[in-house]
């Protein structure tokens, strides 16, 4: 880490504040509705919630990419707003859900650099930043192509590259595992856990209830606009009712303990619970469905 974009030291993680926010789209869609959120430096935050929930919107706000149209959202003592767009943005590095909107230079080497230009940095820190970026996301050895002759999953680790480039103090990741291969996403979590342990505040959209409790220490669940459930995994994922109108289920293990404790047969070997589980779909408990499924890796969310 010693040549990364932080140096060797520890990180001043920002804190992003969210106060009576509500945002409403042009043409009426009520997205984001009375938030009131305090992530502070250092958080590892995941915000959760269905398709729709407002989860994409929230992100978009943190980042000034939209403008709420009540309340406030700051980063540390900076308000987010058309004036404070480049200061905010040399403290927060934002991934877009869908690296199209993100990547717009000819090459792999002049997109990651662009974000360390703009930071108004000399040309050999630049290049330090682009290498270490790149070979940090796996796409050293992309450098040269064009960006058009990439996979998505490509895509995604170059915009990355470009974001940790900028050696933010704030990561907004609107879904960044989506279309990994699970190599690149066990490297993407890894990283992102060591940069959260010196000190850079983490905030994360995500539907994957079974990576998160490995990584977050905090969960924000957004139910058609509003705070659902905002603290710590554990007391969220404890009070059940919260996760039901989320369109959550419980993470795998947690999940598993809870079907098998009203049931009389306890299995006794992951074999056994996977055979009682298949008689139980076969029974008609068709919930129990996606959790005997291998994870969705779609393309573009
Ligand atoms: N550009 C837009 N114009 C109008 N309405 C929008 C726009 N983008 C999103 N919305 C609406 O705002 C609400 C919140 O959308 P948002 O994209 O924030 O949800 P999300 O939680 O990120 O969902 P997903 O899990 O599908 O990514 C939805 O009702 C959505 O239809
Ligand atoms: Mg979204």
């Amino acid at each position: 880490m010693m040549n990364s974009p932080w140096g060797g030291s520890s990180i001043d993680g920002s804190t992003v504040t969210f106060a009576h926010t509500g945002f409403v789209y042009p043409g009426g869609v009520r997205a984001l509705d009375g938030v009131d959120i305090t992530i502070r430096s250092g958080d590892f935050t995941a915000v959760m919630g269905a398709n729709g929930g407002g989860k994409s919107t929230m992100l978009k706000l943190l980042v000034g990419l939209l403008h709420p149209s009540e309340g406030r959202v700051s980063v540390d003592d900076v308000e987010v707003g058309h004036d404070t767009f480049n200061q905010v943005a040399a403290m927060v590095g934002y991934l877009f859900q869908d690296p199209n909107d993100q990547l717009f230079c000819p090459t792999v080497a002049a997109d990651i650099a662009y974000g360390p230009e703009n930071l108004g940095l000399g040309g050999a820190e630049v290049e330090r930043r682009v290498e270490w970026s790149a070979k940090t996301c796996g796409v050293f050895e992309l450098l040269d192509r064009p960006i058009h002759a990439l996979s998505y999953g490509q895509k995604k680790r170059v915009a990355l590259a470009g974001v940790l480039a900028m050696g933010p103090r704030a990561l907004v990741l609107d879904e960044p595992s989506s279309s990994l291969d699970p190599m690149a996403e066990a490297a993407l979590m890894r990283l992102l856990k060591g940069l959260n342990e010196r000190g850079l505040t983490v905030i994360m959209a995500t539907h994957d209830v079974d990576l998160i409790p490995l990584y977050a220490h905090r969960i924000i669940l957004l139910r058609g606009g509003h705070v659902a459930a905002e603290g710590p995994l554990a007391e969220v994922f404890a009070e059940g009712t919260h996760l039901e109108g989320c369109d959550l289920r419980l993470p795998r293990i947690a999940y598993l303990f809870d079907i098998f404790c009203d049931e009389s047969t306890r299995p006794l070997t992951v074999g056994q619970a996977r055979k009682e589980l298949v008689r139980m779909v076969e029974q008609g408990r068709l919930d129990l469905v996606p959790i005997l499924l291998p994870k969705e890796r779609g393309g573009a969310a």
